[in-house]
């Protein structure tokens, strides 16, 4: 033991404590009082009114939150940017630093910055909540580079960004002409002249009349600051000369609960608080302390930030190896690193490449500018990514106590149990030291994650072997470690494999003992938290394999290495690199007037790209308004005996809390029939459902309220997956369906079918994951007669209907308002209306306004997904595959209550034959009950889980067919005339020529002999290719739905002011709208305005939903705009006018009329269910998409090499919002049928507490990140194809793209098939939906598999 003990100095006076806490914020010097320690800087920054920073999830998992934090570093006299998520700042964490948010990056009013307009003119935001983290986190890329930065830094920055309607592509372009391919905006010292002809939109790369607006007018001048180290505008916010030259101050601040803030910057100073307060935490980059507080609330009183504490700041070398100080942040260590790996020689260096490679998969940017190296090490989390590797590299820790002494652990012997280390309370990690390496002595780092950027570990590990040549060609291992994470509850030192290496000749002997010696070191049992215990098994193996045959190919050399390795096998040691995504989009410009046709800009873009769109949260809370926070069982299935609400009362900012009997109105709500309380009263059938509501003055207070209540229950049996449901016979009641064509059992017994297959199709949910989560801020008006509210939904009619039913109120006296929201996807059309419900009861009865903002955890476990469904199939086929009968039975996961769930089996059967001409059909389809959150619309409606079996069944024929899938779908194709299976005619049938097209367009063949070439030259990676066709039906299949009505005024100033009862979520309906407006009335877009969605406006609005938006919407504008025309037709014809302003001047004056409200029913639709025979689709929405993939079968890692969509749009109003709907929809399908895993406490999950949603948040459900979008990704719209049925020709997009992501869901199933034949596994095998590395892995059939698992093993799946 040492010491690093100083003098007896006066703590007091070195470690002055500042008088005052300040920061800046946005160029503006804030003073920051004391008692705020609880706070966060995205709090501050919201309440003080800076609402462009976003609250998407609170856990540092989406980005929405991010903003620019700026410092000046006395060590290099320079100030330094980086990217943070404001959501896990400590506010006292930036004390004495200037932070920069959107708002300060450029606005309307000051000028947008040219990030700003060229994601604007990009198409890159869509409902735009996600936009403003976007920006930042290229804002301080660009602020933090001295030089313009590459392609890949641009994608790597954003890794940390989530958005769920792009689908990145249009972010990526428009960020990428700031990078060093393209130096236009950063190299021209004066403002661009946009050419007038041949413009090439930088979205589309077509020609296109974004033109006049182009980024480039607006940028200015770039200077160098060397100050500030970066490039900026001269309309930028420089440093703020005060920080320049204030230093930073030691601080001791308090906050609510006691909470007391101390900010060390010298380790003496440290370690005196230390020995004051032992139980103190340490506070780095607060993204482990911080989830602990907010989301596992834990109560830590003491909290000591140390980030600056130069001793802990500390990067050193001698000659031995390096030393790293603990509070270093992840993103300087690798850079450390990577100026090691230049800088030494080449073998000192393995390790340094080990950790740069392990740090660039982890976490986001923002969070790796913060966590630091010792955050990492002492929260000793069993998946921590840097741990394994620490033990593997043999470094050491250096420890210090509160009275200096130190000591030296090995990082081998740090870890002692879950989340327990060898620290002292008195001791602190000090330092860590890692070795250099020697000639011969390999290091390599190992992840498997369900997303490859920014997500946790399923089993990572570190792995190192020092070999040394004893005769003349042979090696033996002299010294060796192999870790592993998520294998144990701690970073686990395989004892047993590194006893077994050591001594032993580098050869397959050694391969075969070590992975023998795994299975003693890696105990998993069958019911470990975290489940996928034959895969993570696997892992191990397949890592240590891997490692094997990496050093061997580092060995390369040496003869007596290679030839171990053949050359097929090297597959498995390529690194995976990404190249910069490719896009191109095809489409023909058919203008109708003066807009339509035009693939203009959404209209809230550049109010998006500056934070100034406004969102129900950002509304500013009125006078004497409340929070509210929802009282939710915790039962799956249970009476409820008891509740104890006397705590809650005595909580903080308490104000009320409200249950059953305190409703006004009615109970019961629901969407179709009322079979929901909104308050249960006896029984609760799901966890989350709501039991009550608190108020209080703020969130937190309200959610500490609602915690205290105490419920006792009595259990009741739970109904927990389809197969429980079918078991119990828990079915809705009066929701059997059947739809009939022709006879099966006839056909099945005739003959006439060459074969006939069975088979089951498990198909899992999704979460709608929208950026902006639920909320809604009700008020009273004339004491309490009337109500309005603000709500973020699809269906403000349907919370107007639900509070009016509670509240007993009549529906005139109740207004919803909805300006936009961002994203819904289905996931706000009903399951957001019982939340404003339950906010009304109190502000009713306490005649306030109160606000409900859902925390995303509960968003998720409480407002229902999209539906698991259960198929069941026999299919009749000939030896050359038509089909000539099907029998199918499905059925989905309904929850709790029926909501949808009916309509969306429906539309299941309807789509059950996806394009398939089948003669005899019989479906039967049912609902069933389960202990769930009732689950809901989500895109497709249903559509996508039936079109999804469908190509199961058709897939598996083509493999008992031996023949290709592609084949077997166009021998079934419809045709023009052909009547589906419950009755209706196929009109203007496109999908054959659009096929036709694409299949030429995409290579198919020549991509399909490319991968079998590539699959014979790689063992251990294949790739797969897939061409999938859909059809999807456009109306809601509930006829009443099928009408809109809008409201046009026509001004004296001749602009016209829209309002229509759809809501904007993104999906550019409101620019599509105003574009029919302008053409209409034949004035420019700029004329049109659309203010929001308002039920006292235009009454009885069905849910934007079912794609048709436009379509109806259009169409009653359009109705509207043809009878005010008509009405000023008498004042036009009697003289030309100038403009249309002096024309609505001339109407005014001759007392005309100049408003109007439009309506339109879709005509020539209905169905009956008694017959099974109608027409429930006024048109249908064609599509294809060609996808290929490559998979890593050792681990399941995949990615998308290519794809190329085809679709049928009609003549597009917009071409360039279409292209985004169909970009969007398929990578948010991609995330449904391979990455997305709802994991829920169910028969197959027993390690999670029955009924509870165990994927309730970023950190443990993927959605697809920028990593995830295909590398080569085209989108074209089929030329000459007008649609008769819809508004100038078009055609519905927002639902029909979704299903083409099936086409990637099947190359991984072809490239599991190629993997399978190297070992001798030719049949068919079933595939669940989606198909996650876990079950990509697990099909892969291979000697390292086998040994856990019968081929015939099926990964555990919620359905
Ligand atoms: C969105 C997100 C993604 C993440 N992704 C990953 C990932 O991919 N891989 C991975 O491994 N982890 C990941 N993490 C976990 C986390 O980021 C890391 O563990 C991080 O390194 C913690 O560092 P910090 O500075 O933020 O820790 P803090 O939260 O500030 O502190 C963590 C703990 O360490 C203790 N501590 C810190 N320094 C010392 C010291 N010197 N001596 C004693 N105790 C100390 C603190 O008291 C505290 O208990 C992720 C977290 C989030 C929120
Ligand atoms: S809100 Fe901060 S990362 Fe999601
Ligand atoms: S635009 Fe990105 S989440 Fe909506």
């Amino acid at each position: 033991m040492g010491s690093l003990k100083g003098g007896e100095e006066n703590l007091e006076t070195i470690d002055e404590e500042a008088k005052e806490a300040i920061l800046y914020v946005n160029g503006l010097r804030r003073i920051l009082p004391d008692g705020l320690a609880h706070m966060t800087l995205l709090e501050y920054l919201r309440d003080v009114g800076l609402t462009g920073t976003k609250l998407g999830c609170g856990e540092g998992g989406c980005g929405a939150c991010t903003v620019m934090v700026s410092q000046f570093d006395q060590n290099i006299k320079k100030c330094v940017h980086y990217a943070v998520n404001a959501c896990l700042a400590p506010l006292y964490s930036v004390e004495g630093m200037h932070v920069i948010t959107v708002e300060g990056v450029g606005n309307r009013k000051r000028g947008l910055h040219p990030l700003q307009e060229s994601l604007a003119q990009s198409h890159g935001s869509q409902c735009g909540f996600c936009t403003p983290g976007f920006i930042m986190s290229m804002y301080a890329l660009l602020r933090s580079s001295e030089t313009s930065p590459t392609e890949e830094e641009v994608e790597e920055c954003l890794a940390g960004n989530l958005c769920r309607c792009t689908g990145y592509r249009p972010i990526i372009e428009a960020f990428r002409v700031f990078a060093k391919t393209d130096n236009l905006p950063y190299t021209n010292t004066s403002p661009q002249k946009v050419p007038t002809e041949g413009f090439i939109c930088p979205s589309t790369g077509q020609p296109c009349s974004c033109k006049s607006e182009n980024s480039a007018k607006t940028q200015h001048p770039i200077t160098h600051s060397k100050i500030d180290g970066s490039m900026y505008t001269d309309k930028e916010l420089i440093f703020p000369p005060e920080l320049l030259m204030r230093k930073l101050m030691c601080l001791n601040l308090s906050g609510c609960n006691g909470i007391k803030w101390y900010r060390s910057l010298r380790l003496q100073h440290l370690l005196d608080l230390k020995s004051r307060y032992p139980e103190a935490k340490l506070v780095i980059g607060n993204t482990e302390v911080g989830i602990e507080m907010r989301l596992k609330n834990l109560q830590y009183k003491v909290l000591i930030c140390v980030s600056h504490v130069a001793e802990l700041n500390k990067l050193s070398t001698n000659e031995d190896g390096m030393k790293i100080g603990s509070a270093v942040r992840l993103s300087e260590l690798a850079k450390f690193f990577k100026r090691m790996i230049k800088e030494r020689a080449v073998h000192e260096t393995s390790s340094c490449r080990a950790f740069v490679e392990q740090i660039k998969w982890f976490a986001g940017t923002q969070i790796k500018n913060v966590a630091s190296v010792g955050g990492n090490i002492c929260t000793a989390s069993p998946i921590s990514d840097l741990n394994p590797l620490w033990i593997a590299a043999g470094a050491s820790f250096h420890i210090i106590d509160c009275k200096g002494n130190t000591r030296v652990v090995a990082a081998e012997k740090f870890f002692l149990g879950y989340r327990k280390v060898d620290l002292a309370r008195d001791e602190i990690l000090f330092s860590i030291f890692l070795p250099w390496t020697k000639p011969h002595e390999h290091v390599k780092e190992f992840k498997q994650a369900h997303r490859r950027d920014d997500d946790i570990a399923i089993v990572n590990a570190g792995m190192r072997v020092f070999l040394e040549e004893v005769d003349n060609g042979k090696w033996v291992v002299s010294d060796a470690s192999i870790a592993y994470g998520g294998v144990a509850p701690f970073s686990l030192s395989a004892a047993a494999v590194k006893e077994f290496l050591i001594g032993k000749s580098w050869d397959d002997d050694l391969l075969k003992g070590a992975l023998e010696a795994l299975g003693k070191d890696v105990l998993l049992k069958d019911d470990a938290p975290g489940g996928m215990i034959e895969f993570r098994k696997s892992l191990t193996l397949s890592f240590f394999f891997k490692f094997y045959l990496w050093v061997s190919h580092q060995m390369g050399e040496k003869s007596s290495f290679q030839k171990n390795i053949p050359e097929s096998h090297l597959s498995a040691v390529q690194p995976f690199h990404r190249p910069p995504v490719v896009g191109s989009q095809d489409f023909e410009v058919i203008k109708h007037g003066t807009s339509v046709g035009s693939p203009e800009v959404h209209l809230s873009a550049k109010l998006q790209v500056t934070g100034e769109a406004e969102y129900t949260d950002d509304t500013p809370m009125p006078a004497g308004a409340l929070h509210a926070a929802l009282v939710m069982s915790r039962k799956p299935h249970a009476r409820i005996h008891s509740i104890d609400d006397s705590k809650a009362k005595s909580a903080p900012g308490f104000e009320g809390i409200f249950f059953d009997k305190d409703i006004p109105g009615g109970n019961m709500i629901g969407a179709i029939i009322a079979d929901e309380e909104l308050y249960a009263k006896e029984i609760v059938t799901c966890i989350g459902q709501v039991i009550g509501v608190v108020v209080a003055d703020t969130h937190e207070h309200a959610k500490l309220a609602a915690r205290m209540v105490n419920i006792e229950y009595e259990d009741l049996p739970a109904i927990l997956s389809i197969a429980d449901a079918l078991k119990h016979n828990s079915f809705f009641t009066n929701t059997e369906k059947k739809l009939i064509k022709g006879d099966v059992d006839a056909c099945f017994e005739s003959g006439q079918c060459d074969r006939i297959i069975e088979g089951e199709v498990q198909v899992g949910g999704q979460e709608h994951f929208y950026l902006e989560p639920n909320s809604s801020l009700v008020w009273t008006v004339d004491c309490g007669t009337e109500v309005h509210m603000i709500s973020s939904t699809q269906a403000p009619q349907k919370h107007q209907q639900y509070v009016s039913h509670v509240l007993g109120l009549p529906l005139s006296k109740v207004v919803c308002k909805t300006k936009r929201i961002g994203g819904g996807f289905g996931g706000k059309e009903t399951k957001s209306a019982f939340l404003a419900a339950a906010a009304a009861v109190p502000s009713y009865l306490l005649n306030r306004p109160v606000k409900i903002t859902l925390d995303r955890d509960v968003d998720m476990m409480i407002t229902g997904q999209r539906h698991s469904f259960l198929g069941k199939y026999k299919v009749g086929f000939t030896n050359n595959g038509k089909v000539l009968a099907l029998d199918l039975e499905i059925y989905n996961n309904a929850g709790n209550s029926l909501d949808l769930s009916l309509s969306v089996l429906e539309r299941a059967m309807f789509h059950s034959d996806n394009v398939y001409d089948i003669p005899n059909v019989r479906i039967k389809g049912n609902v069933c009950f389960t202990n769930f959150p009732s689950h809901t619309a989500f895109r497709g409606f249903g559509g996508p889980q039936g079109m999804m079996i469908t190509e199961n069944w058709i897939h598996r024929i083509a493999m008992e067919l031996e023949k290709c899938p592609e084949e077997i779908r166009e021998i079934n194709f419809q045709s023009e005339g052909s009547v589906l299976h419950y009755g209706q005619k196929l009109e203007n049938f496109t999908l054959q020529r659009l096929w036709e097209e694409l299949k030429s367009s995409s290579n198919l063949l020549k991509a399909r002999e490319e991968i079998q070439q590539f699959n014979r030259c790689n063992r251990w990676k294949k790739r797969g290719i897939a061409m999938i066709p859909t059809k999807f039906g456009i109306s809601f299949t509930t006829k009443f739905m099928n009408q809109a009505g809008a409201l046009v005024h026509v001004y004296t100033d001749g602009t016209v002011l829209v309002t229509h009862g759809g809501v904007e979520m993104g999906q550019g309906l409101h620019t599509k709208v105003a574009q029919v407006a302008a053409s209409s009335f034949g004035i420019p877009l700029s004329s049109v305005f659309i203010s929001e969605t308002s039920t006292d406006k235009v009454p009885n609005s069905s849910p934007t939903a079912a794609s048709a938006s436009s379509d109806f919407y259009g169409a009653a504008v359009l109705d509207a705009c043809d009878q005010i025309k008509a009405r000023m037709e008498p004042v036009a014809s009697k003289k030309k006018y100038e403009s249309f302003r002096e024309l609505a001047k001339a109407c005014y004056m001759e007392r005309i009329d100049l408003s109007a409200h439009g309506f339109y029913i879709t005509p020539d639709i209905g169905f009956d269910w008694v017959t099974g025979k109608g027409k429930p689709f006024s048109y249908f929405t064609y599509g294809a998409a060609v996808a290929e993939v490559e998979i890593d079968t050792l681990t399941g890692d995949f990615h998308t090499r290519t794809t190329d969509i085809c679709m049928d749009l009609g003549h597009s109003i917009n071409p360039a919002i279409d292209v985004g709907q169909i970009e969007g929809a398929f990578i948010q399908g991609l995330g449904w049928v391979a990455l997305e895993e709802l994991k829920w406490g169910d028969p197959a999950h027993k390690w999670i507490s029955p009924g509870a949603l165990y994927t309730c948040g970023p950190g443990s459900y993927k959605i697809p990140s920028l990593n995830d979008v295909p590398f080569k990704f085209s989108v074209s719209l089929l030329k000459r194809a007008p649609n008769p049925k819809a508004v100038h020709s078009s055609k519905a997009v927002g639902e029909p793209p979704f299903f083409l992501a099936s086409a990637v869901f099947f190359a991984i199933k072809d490239a599991i098939i190629a993997a399978r034949e190297e070992t001798g596994h030719h049949g068919w095998f079933p595939l669940d939906n989606p198909a996650t590395p876990e079950r990509i892995r697990m099909a892969c059939l291979d000697q390292f598999i086998t040994q856990f698992v019968k081929p015939d093993f099926h990964p555990k799946l919620s359905v």
